[in-house]
C-alpha cells in the first residue's frame, strides 16, 4: 500500500501551445486530455503541479487573418483565446491558467533570453535571399507561396513541398511562383537575418538527451538529426509580422518558433506573481523543480532541439521530459471535413459529455509515439460496455438497497475485506501505469477490476438475498463492500473522467480527489440516494455530429468568403459553354424557416414562376426567416439536388461577403419577375 509521498514535487506541466488561427479540433483534445490526465494524477498524489497553457498568438497567419477581417491581430488573438479557453473548460482540462504568448511576460522573457545567447555570442547573422511580394510589401512565408511542382509539375503547389507527388523542394525551385497573398509574383529579395548557431549546443544536446528525459523512438530520431549535422536556426522576421520586435534592430521580429516555447514560462511567471510565488526556482538549474512538456509527435524538433538550447545558452533549466505523442485518427483515417471526421470540440461538446471521449483516448493512449484512432463504433460500444455496463453498473446494482434498507448509512465493516485489500493491492500500480502513460494498460487493469466487482456481486445477489429478513445484515456488507470497491475504482477513473467522478463522489458523500484516501473504506457512513451518473452513447448522436460537421464544411463552402479581390484571386477560367449550362432564375421567397439543429441553415422555399424549389441556406446568423419572406432574390435553380440532414437542397441562392453575419443575399432590381432568367 502506497504512503502519501512526504516531500511534494513541483511540477510544471504542458502542453502545445494551440495556435490562435483556427478552432480546437478533437486532434487537439488527444493531448489536452492527456497531459489533464497526467496532471490530476498528480494533483491527486499530492504533488504541487502547475498545469499551464497558452495560445499562441503570433505569426504571418494571424496578422493576415487578422486584416482580412478587418481587425487588429490583437483583438483576433484575444477572442481566439477567449474561444480557446471556454472549449478546453468545457472539455474538463483543468489548467490553472490559459495564457498568451502575446503578453508582457513573454516579451520580457524572451527579450532576456535574446540577450543572454546574443551576450554569449550564440546568435550569427546571415543575408538570405526568399521570395517577396512587391505588391503587399512582405517577404513571403512558403505557405504563402504558390506555383508548379519543380518534380512532377502539378500547379498550385506549396512554396516549398507538393501535395500530388508528395516532393519536397527548395522555394526558389518552384516554377510560376505566385504570391498567395495578393496574386502578385514575387521578386527574390535579400534580406538579413538572426539565427542561433545550434552547433554550439551539440554536446550538451547529446547529453541530455541520453538523461531519460525522452521516449527511445525520440532519442532514435534525434540521433538521425545529429547524423544529418544540426543547422542553425533562422530566428527572425522581416516587418510587417505580428509578434515581439528584436531589441537592438530595426523591423525585425522574433520568429513565431521563438517565442512561443517561451511561452510556456511567461504563463508561470504571470501565474507566479499573481499568487505571490517565487519564480526564479523554476528556472534555476540546480533546483528540483520540474518541467513537463506533452507534445505532438510533429513538433519535436523544436522541443528536442531549440527549446533545451534556448533554455541551456540563456543559463536556464532544461525540460525533465518532453513526451510526445501520435496523430488521431478517426474510422481509420486521417480526420476528413467531406466525410464529417474533422470534428471541432465545440461541435462534439453540443452532443456528449467529454468523459465518454476522455475515456476512449485514455484506453487507447500509450507512452509510444503510434497514432490513435477513434473509432465511432467502438467508441460507442467502449463506453457503454465499461464505463457504463461495468462501473457505473456496480453503484446502481448496490446503492438502492442502502437507501431502502439501511437510511442511506454503509454497514461498519465489508462482507469481503479481502477483496478490497486486492483491490487495494493494485493502487500504486495503477498510480505508476499512469504516470509512465501507459493509460491504456491502466485502463486495462482497471476494467478487469470492475469485472471482479461485477462478478462478486452476482455471486453475492443482494437482491434475492434481501428478501430474506435474516439477510440483511450481510446485504448490508455485501453491497458496503460493492460501494467501497466502485469507490476505488472511481478514485483510479477521477482523473480520466472528472465529471462522472464529481457526482460519483457527491453521490458517496465523499472526496474522490485524494489518490490514498481510497486506501482507508467508507466504513459506517452516509451517502445520497443514487442517480445514474451516465448515460449510454446512441449511435444517431455520433451521426449526428458528424452530419453537422460536414454542415460546417458545406456551410463554408456555400458561403462565397473572403474579402478584398487582392485576398481573392478571380478563379480560373471557364469556357462560355460551361458559364451557359448554369440557369439563374430570380425568385421569390414564399416561406423562410428556421432549422433548429442546424447552426448556419435556413430552409427556404423559393418561386421561380410557377415552381417551387426547397433550398437550405447557410445564411442563419445575417437574416431572420420573418424578413425574408416576400423578398425576391436570384438562385441556380438547374443544380442538381443534394440530400442533406435536414431534407433535399434543389438549388442555391446567390449572395455575396465573407459569412457569418456578413453575408448579403442578390436581389434584381424592380420589374423582375420570378422565373426570369438571370443572364
Ligand atoms: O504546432 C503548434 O500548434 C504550435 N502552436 C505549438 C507551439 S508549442 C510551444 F512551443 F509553444
Ligand atoms: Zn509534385
Amino acid at each position: 500500500m502506497t504512503q502519501a509521498s512526504a516531500q511534494p514535487r513541483h511540477i510544471l506541466i504542458t502542453s502545445a501551445l494551440p495556435y490562435a488561427s483556427g478552432s480546437l479540433h478533437l486532434g487537439h483534445l488527444v493531448e489536452h486530455t492527456q497531459s489533464d490526465i497526467w496532471a490530476r494524477l498528480m494533483r491527486s498524489l499530492g504533488h504541487d503541479v502547475k498545469y499551464l497553457c497558452a495560445d499562441d498568438a503570433h505569426g504571418t497567419p494571424i496578422m493576415l487573418m487578422a486584416e482580412k477581417q478587418g481587425v487588429s491581430p490583437e483583438q483576433l488573438v484575444d477572442s481566439m483565446r477567449e474561444e480557446h479557453w471556454r472549449d478546453l473548460q468545457a472539455f474538463g482540462i483543468s489548467y490553472d491558467h490559459y495564457h498568451s504568448t502575446h503578453s508582457d511576460e513573454n516579451l520580457e522573457l524572451v527579450t532576456d533570453i535574446y540577450n543572454k545567447l546574443k551576450a554569449a555570442g550564440h546568435i550569427e547573422e546571415k543575408i538570405i535571399e526568399q521570395y517577396y511580394d512587391p505588391e503587399k510589401n512582405m517577404f513571403l512565408p512558403d505557405r504563402f507561396l504558390r506555383g508548379t511542382c519543380p518534380k512532377c509539375g502539378a500547379d498550385d503547389q506549396y512554396g516549398d513541398n507538393c501535395e500530388v507527388c508528395g516532393a519536397s523542394y527548395d522555394p526558389a525551385d518552384l516554377k510560376n511562383p505566385t504570391s498567395a497573398v495578393s496574386g502578385a509574383t514575387p521578386i527574390l529579395k535579400e534580406s538579413k537575418h538572426l539565427f542561433v548557431n545550434l552547433q554550439n549546443f551539440e554536446s550538451m544536446l547529446k547529453q541530455w538527451i541520453s538523461s531519460g528525459s525522452l521516449q527511445d523512438e525520440v532519442r532514435n530520431k534525434l540521433k538521425e538529426w545529429f547524423e544529418a549535422g544540426l543547422q542553425s536556426w533562422d530566428i527572425s522576421r522581416d516587418a510587417p509580422y505580428f509578434g515581439f520586435q528584436i531589441p537592438g534592430e530595426t523591423d525585425k521580429y522574433f520568429y513565431v518558433w521563438m517565442d512561443a516555447p517561451v511561452g510556456y514560462l511567461a504563463c508561470l511567471k504571470y501565474v507566479c506573481e499573481q499568487n505571490g510565488e517565487d519564480f526564479s526556482p523554476w528556472i534555476d538549474p540546480d533546483s528540483d523543480h520540474e518541467m513537463v512538456h506533452f507534445i505532438g509527435k510533429d513538433i519535436l524538433y523544436f522541443h528536442a532541439l531549440f527549446w533545451p538550447a534556448m533554455l541551456y545558452g540563456a543559463g536556464m533549466k532544461l525540460p525533465n521530459a518532453v513526451y510526445a505523442h501520435g496523430f488521431l485518427t478517426v474510422n481509420g483515417t486521417k480526420m476528413s471535413k467531406s466525410r464529417g471526421t474533422f470534428i471541432k470540440a465545440s461541435t462534439y461538446l453540443q452532443h456528449l459529455n467529454p468523459d465518454y471521449l476522455r475515456y476512449y483516448f485514455a484506453a487507447k493512449l500509450s507512452d509510444s509515439l503510434v497514432d490513435i484512432d477513434l473509432n465511432m463504433d467502438d467508441f460507442r460500444q467502449r463506453v457503454n460496455s465499461d464505463l457504463v455496463g461495468k462501473v457505473i453498473n456496480i453503484a446502481s446494482r448496490t446503492a438502492g438497497f442502502i437507501k431502502k434498507k439501511f437510511n442511506l448509512t454503509l454497514a461498519d465493516s465489508m462482507d469481503q475485506a479481502d477483496l478490497y485489500a486486492h483491490f487495494l493491492s493494485h493502487h500504486t500500480q495503477i498510480a505508476q501505469l499512469f504516470e509512465a502513460r501507459k493509460y491504456n494498460a491502466a485502463i486495462r487493469l482497471i476494467m478487469q477490476l470492475a469485472d471482479q466487482a461485477n462478478q462478486y456481486i452476482a455471486e453475492k445477489e443482494p437482491w434475492a438475498a434481501i428478501k430474506d429478513d435474516s439477510r440483511l445484515d450481510e446485504v448490508h456488507q455485501v453491497c458496503t463492500t460493492g460501494l467501497n470497491l466502485f469507490r476505488a475504482l472511481m478514485t483510479w477513473l477521477a482523473p480520466v473522467i472528472p465529471d462522472t467522478a464529481k457526482k460519483a463522489a457527491d453521490f458517496l458523500n465523499t472526496d474522490l480527489k485524494h489518490w490514498h484516501a481510497a486506501e482507508s473504506p467508507l466504513l459506517n457512513h452516509s451517502i445520497k440516494a443514487f442517480k445514474p451518473l451516465l448515460q449510454r452513447i446512441e449511435a444517431d448522436t455520433l451521426e449526428t455530429i458528424m452530419e453537422q460537421s460536414k454542415e460546417d464544411l458545406k456551410a463554408a463552402q456555400q458561403t462565397p468568403v473572403k474579402g478584398p479581390l487582392a485576398d481573392d484571386p478571380i478563379s480560373d477560367e471557364i469556357s462560355f459553354e460551361d458559364f451557359a449550362k448554369l440557369d439563374f432564375r430570380v425568385a421569390t421567397i414564399v416561406a423562410a424557416n428556421d432549422v433548429p439543429k442546424a447552426d448556419k441553415l435556413l430552409q427556404l422555399t423559393l418561386d421561380i414562376g410557377g415552381v417551387e424549389k426547397n433550398v437550405f441556406a447557410g445564411i442563419k446568423a445575417a437574416y431572420k426567416p420573418e424578413d425574408l419572406v416576400g423578398r425576391k432574390t436570384v438562385m441556380v435553380a438547374n443544380l442538381a439536388p443534394r440530400k442533406m440532414r435536414f431534407g433535399l437542397s434543389e438549388g442555391m441562392v446567390l449572395a455575396a461577403g465573407p459569412g457569418g453575419e456578413d453575408i448579403f443575399l442578390l436581389t434584381p432590381d424592380d420589374g423582375a419577375k420570378p422565373g426570369m432568367r438571370v443572364k
